[in-house]
């Protein structure tokens, strides 16, 4: 049987494998005549929940390389009349070339991943993860290619900060997760600036810590909003769930940091004078950011979503052409 090659994690890939996948990526936004990589392939996408951008950009990327894509919310299969998961993964590894999935229900944190490394275990073909609730690399190479294209060789160097804000809507860490580790092995400098109870979860910052001692990476966590973003080089503003709260704690918490933690414009007068906005969307103009910011000049988030298809082409392409080997060096 053949060992497929899946992407459910950042650290999945390697530091020079991001590196190569973000030349390519870099090539093919050039318009750099790559071919039609996917010819005749076949590319299914499987989502629980639903997606614009992770959906779109894929099913746009699989066209633009030579492949069909074919997408499904999980109610349209026999999953939903219970049919098992190994023999969906049996079947659909005798139709398909890739597997694309999102999954995750907020109700039941840690499931969706499981599921993903689940389906990845049966799958003779690679399996994407297009957000569960733990990671969402595919966001995360995205924003790395904008962040190269806006700071250049200096993007290591250039702060991070990653704002948690307030959005009524219990969100997945899984940008947060891929970022802070997408960081640690790049070497990047990122803080996560989060209210008390809304820390990223301890397994993901000693892991990324870890790496960052290594790679020279500068990881911090604050709970001062205003000293955070000063000097920034981007904004960033991220809700999640609390890894710690759960219920109706964690709803009640929420709420009371809703007028005190979002993105403003005299937050982003505090950061360097040409810091920019980044955001992954989809956000609420007046809960996530305030509309002048999401909408002003400091904002680059159609560039970050233009970016998902060119980092997705670049993945579907290494993944079938052997680019991306799993060698860790
Ligand atoms: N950023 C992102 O993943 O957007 P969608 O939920 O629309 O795919």
């Amino acid at each position: 049987m053949t060992v497929a090659r899946h992407l459910l994690r950042m650290q999945d890939l390697s530091a020079g494998e991001m590196r190569s996948l973000l030349d390519l990526a870099e090539a093919m936004k050039r318009g750099e005549d790559t071919g039609a990589p996917l010819a005749g392939r076949c590319v299914g996408l499987l989502f629980n929940v639903p997606s614009t951008r992770t959906r779109v950009s894929f099913q746009v990327a699989a066209a633009q390389l030579g492949a069909d894509s074919f997408p499904y919310g999980v109610e349209e299969l026999r999953l939903a009349n219970r049919e098992s998961v190994e023999d969906t993964i049996g079947v659909l590894n005798r139709y398909l070339d890739a597997l694309v999935v999102r999954w995750y229900d907020m109700n039941e944190p840690g499931a969706g991943h499981e599921r993903l490394r689940t389906m990845a275990g049966l799958a003779t073909i690679p399996v994407i993860n297009a957000l569960d609730d733990e990671e969402h690399p595919c966001q995360v190479l995205a924003d790395l290619l904008t962040l190269r294209e806006l700071f250049g060789a200096e993007a290591p160097a250039r702060r991070v900060v990653y704002v948690w804000s307030y959005s009524p809507r219990q969100k997945t860490p899984g940008v947060l997760h891929s970022s802070l580790m997408a960081a640690a092995l790049l070497g990047h400098r990122v803080t996560v600036a989060h209210p008390p109870g809304f820390a990223p979860a301890e397994r993901v910052t000693r892991s990324a810590r870890a790496i960052a001692a290594r790679t020279g990476a500068d990881i911090t966590l604050t709970e001062d909003l205003e000293e955070a973003v000063r000097g920034a080089a981007a904004v960033y503003t991220l809700s999640w769930k609390s890894p710690t709260l759960t219920g109706q704690d964690e709803l009640r918490a929420r709420t009371r940091l809703a007028d005190r933690w979002r993105v403003t414009a005299p937050l982003m007068e505090r950061a360097g004078r040409e810091a920019v906005f980044l955001d992954c969307m989809p956000t609420t103009r007046g809960e996530e950011v305030d509309a002048e910011v999401k909408d002003g000049p400091r904002s680059r988030i159609f560039q970050q979503a233009e970016n998902r298809l060119h980092t997705q082409k670049a993945l579907l392409t290494q993944l079938f052409d052997g680019t991306l080997t799993g060698d860790r060096r």
